[in-house]
């Protein structure tokens, strides 16, 4: 508790005491009264450029989001950057009281490739960026906190980026050395890592959507930008296997994204068919890979297909070896499902690009699905539940931990639409444990505090815990989903009628 700043404890005071108008939490809309099983794992995510600071600091390298967002600040929505973010560079202690207060078992966070070697590089390592994540990782384990670690999340040396980034197939071999350091250094106290962070969305950056490097080239450069992330997996995976895992062991994995797509009309075998296919773009993507070896068939086809009637001497689609296959195969200790989302689809084309061409389908939202300041993250639990059923049939019920679930909106500190949200899939987390028999064992909100939202800048919130980017000491608050997830894993129960907080009307 001394860590944290004078704001965040009077708030945390205010919820205390705050007698008037309390509020109770509807559980009636709770069927279920599961609880969560005793060795249920929570805990809550962040990432490195998101919420460090420190761009430019103690040796740190330029990074493709510090060039980005310094050379093209017109491309985020309020023109801001992570020059100093939520300053966790600095703050860390504090950051690490607050999921220590929360009871939390683990805290996901990432490290900053250019941190640990400034070119990417690993001949030239910065002992000071070194040193941070030392800090941080023992801070954790001081306060009896599992660091569950991510390697990569979106924020590439810039000189590897000059060198191609992604689309480059060398970055296989960059990246596995740029792993072998953090085994070396930190594989003593981390024993859960995840190599890449949503690759489908890095693939993107390499498309259209706007993400650092912010290139346009199109599937062509979105697919090879995945492939090369699934081969450098692939690298890491055994580099830990054949000389770390022995002694440290620990398990890895990968954290993969997506939407779930569900048939427009339930009862049409055309967009049943559809609603797979999509998400056999989606998350068998990089998911199939790694349970099975290869990309899904579905994709296979449909993209050598589309190639052969574009005129291209060969598919979009890159191919494995059959030695890549083998490697790829059984590369995922553990499934590391973010999600957020879900749409319904029938064949055709969208004119959102976010939903991939070749796989030709159009989504569709219901008009009774809640919606939040991101225009993608309509809110359907169900899809979450359906989506771990999915998983569970697809990939032979593997443990699965959710490596990230939340909500966005305006900073509101009554932020009882994220209370809703984290409720509403926690229940549908229980119900595909109980119901569906989905091997569960942990889920991690996404975030932990608000923080720099890449191209919404900080104009969207994800946090259970607010923090003035106005002010430069950057003070945390506690928000009313602080107080929320706090009783649920303190209780593992999602209907516990006592749990009050403020009214909104307060
Ligand atoms: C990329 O896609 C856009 C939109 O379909 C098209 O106009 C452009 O020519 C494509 N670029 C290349 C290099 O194929
Ligand atoms: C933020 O959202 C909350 C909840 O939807 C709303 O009550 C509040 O008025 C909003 N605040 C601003 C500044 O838009
Ligand atoms: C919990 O899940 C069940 C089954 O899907 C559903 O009927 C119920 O409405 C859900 N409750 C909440 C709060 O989402």
């Amino acid at each position: 508790m001394q860590y944290f700043s004078t704001s965040a404890l009077k708030q945390f005071e205010m919820f205390k005491i705050a007698a008037v108008g309390l509020l109770i939490i509807s559980s009636n809309i709770l069927s279920s009264g599961y609880k969560f099983p005793d060795g249920f794992m929570f805990g809550a995510s962040t990432a490195a450029y998101q919420i460090e600071g420190g761009w430019n600091e103690d040796g740190k390298g330029v990074n493709i989001w510090d060039h980005l967002t310094h050379l093209r600040p017109e491309l985020i929505r309020d023109h801001s950057n992570g020059d100093v973010a939520c300053d966790s560079y600095h703050k860390y202690k504090e950051d690490v009281a607050l999921a220590k207060d929360l009871n939390l078992q683990f805290y996901r966070f990432s490290i900053s490739w250019s941190r640990i070697a400034p070119s990417g590089e690993v001949h030239k390592l910065n002992p000071e960026g070194i040193a941070y994540y030392n800090r941080l990782i023992d801070e954790l384990i001081a306060n009896d906190i599992v660091p569950l670690v991510t390697m990569y999340h979106w924020d590439i040396p810039q000189y590897l980026q000059d060198l191609g980034g992604w689309v480059n197939p060398i970055m296989s071999d960059y990246f596995k050395e740029y792993a072998r350091v953090l085994f070396s250094y930190y594989g003593d106290r981390v024993k859960w890592w995840i190599t890449f962070n949503e690759p489908m969305e890095t693939s993107k950056a390499y498309s259209f959507n706007g993400y650092a490097p912010y290139l346009h080239l199109n599937n062509t450069g979105y697919y090879l930008a995945g492939h090369t992330q699934l081969i450098a997996h692939s690298k890491v995976y055994h580099l830990y296997n054949d000389e770390f895992k022995d002694k440290q062991q620990g398990k890895i994995s990968l954290s993969l994204n997506g939407v779930f797509f569900i048939p427009k009309d339930e009862q049409s075998q055309d967009d049943i068919n559809t609603a797979e296919r999509a998400n056999q773009f989606e998350r068998g993507w990089f998911s199939h890979p790694v349970y099975k070896g290869d990309y899904p068939p579905v994709m296979r086809q449909w993209v050598d297909k589309k190639s052969k009637k574009e005129g291209r001497p060969w598919s979009t689609l890159p191919t494995f070896t059959k030695k890549e296959i083998e490697l790829l195969k059984g590369t995922a200790d553990f499934y590391a499902l973010n999600h957020y989302s879900t749409r319904m689809v029938t064949h055709g084309s969208d004119p959102n690009p976010n939903y991939n061409p070749d796989a030709e389908y159009a989504t569709f939202v219901d008009k009774s699905w809640p919606t939040s300041v991101a225009s993608w993250l309509i809110v359907v639990p169900e899809g979450l539940k359906r989506l771990l059923v999915w998983i569970k049939n697809e990939y032979d019920n593997p443990p699965v931990i959710i490596t990230e679930n939340g909500f966005a909106d305006n900073g509101t500190l009554n932020d009882f639409e994220r209370i809703s949200y984290v409720k509403s899939h926690l229940n549908a987390t229980l119900q595909a444990i109980f119901e569906d028999k989905c091997n569960v064992f942990g889920y991690t909100v996404w975030s932990l505090l608000d923080n720099f939202e890449w191209m919404d800048g900080y104009a969207y919130h994800f946090g259970l815990v607010h923090v003035d980017f106005n002010n430069p000491l950057t003070p945390r608050t506690l928000k009313a989903s602080y107080q929320f997830f706090k009783n649920v894993v303190a209780t593992h129960r999602l209907d516990d009628s006592s749990f009050t907080t403020q009214s909104p009307e307060l």
